[in-house]
């Protein structure tokens, strides 16, 4: 009975995008999202600095690791740990976004030409409440990316729609020169999630701790 279970859910789950993904030995199918936001906007490039928040299992580290190449850098920051085998210029670490500051410190002192948030919350089903705790997650990244991100960088950010999503937005337009929204086909049809873009990072945001390196 429990297999029967297990092997449904797994089914539900279970499309083009995961398949493909195990084809290509990526570790989820998430890959694809940020596969479809770089080939649109071309926001990583050979050599850059990456920072991924929320990046376990890792697929979009491993990505974004073949983008940069070995003359970029790639830290990646999760709760859950990741257990894959990556080149030797991804360092992740196991953590909580809230306390980045001390679990990443020495990787934080060198400001990050992109920051990626794919982070998402424990969902309860309430679409108010997965809003929400989304929400928070989504402050907290731009506030990394405040304080993290280089002037000029750019800034991909998941977001679960709710009533909250066009202030969050309309902040984005206020730090970045250029702000979009953009939905990638690979994208759940029922999900509420939706991706928020800011290229080029305005000058007043950089945080003097990232640029003199102190707390
Ligand atoms: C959709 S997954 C990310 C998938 C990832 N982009 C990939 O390609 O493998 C969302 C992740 O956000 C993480 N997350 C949620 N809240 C977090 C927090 N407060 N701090 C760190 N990570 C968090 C979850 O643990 C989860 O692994």
């Amino acid at each position: 009975m429990k297999t029967k279970q297990k092997s449904s859910q797994k089914n539900k789950w279970e499309d083009h995008y995961s398949r493909k993904a195990r084809k290509e030995n990526f570790s989820a199918r998430s890959v694809y999202k940020l596969q479809e936001i770089q080939e649109k906007y071309r926001l990583i490039q050979q050599g850059n600095s990456v920072l991924d928040l929320g990046c376990s299992p890792g697929s979009w580290l491993q990505y974004t690791a073949t983008l940069v190449g070995g003359s970029g850098r790639v830290a990646g920051i999760d709760k859950k740990a990741v257990s894959l085998k990556l080149p030797s210029h991804v360092t992740v670490y196991t953590g909580d976004i809230f306390s980045i500051q001390a679990v990443m410190t020495e990787e934080l002192r060198r400001p990050f030409d992109v920051v990626l948030s794919d982070m998402a919350p424990d969902t309860t089903g309430n679409k108010t409440v997965d809003a929400a705790r989304s929400l928070a997650l989504c402050e907290e990244a731009l506030a990394v990316a405040g304080r993290h991100l280089k002037t000029g960088g750019s800034f991909i950010c998941k977001i679960f729609q709710g009533e909250d999503f066009k202030p969050f937005s309309d902040l984005i337009k206020t730090r970045f020169t250029i702000s979009k929204i953009f939905k990638p086909k690979s994208c759940r049809k029922a999900s509420k999630e939706i991706y928020v873009i800011g290229i080029d990072k305005k000058q007043e945001e950089i945080c003097p701790d990232t640029v003199s390196g102190h707390p």
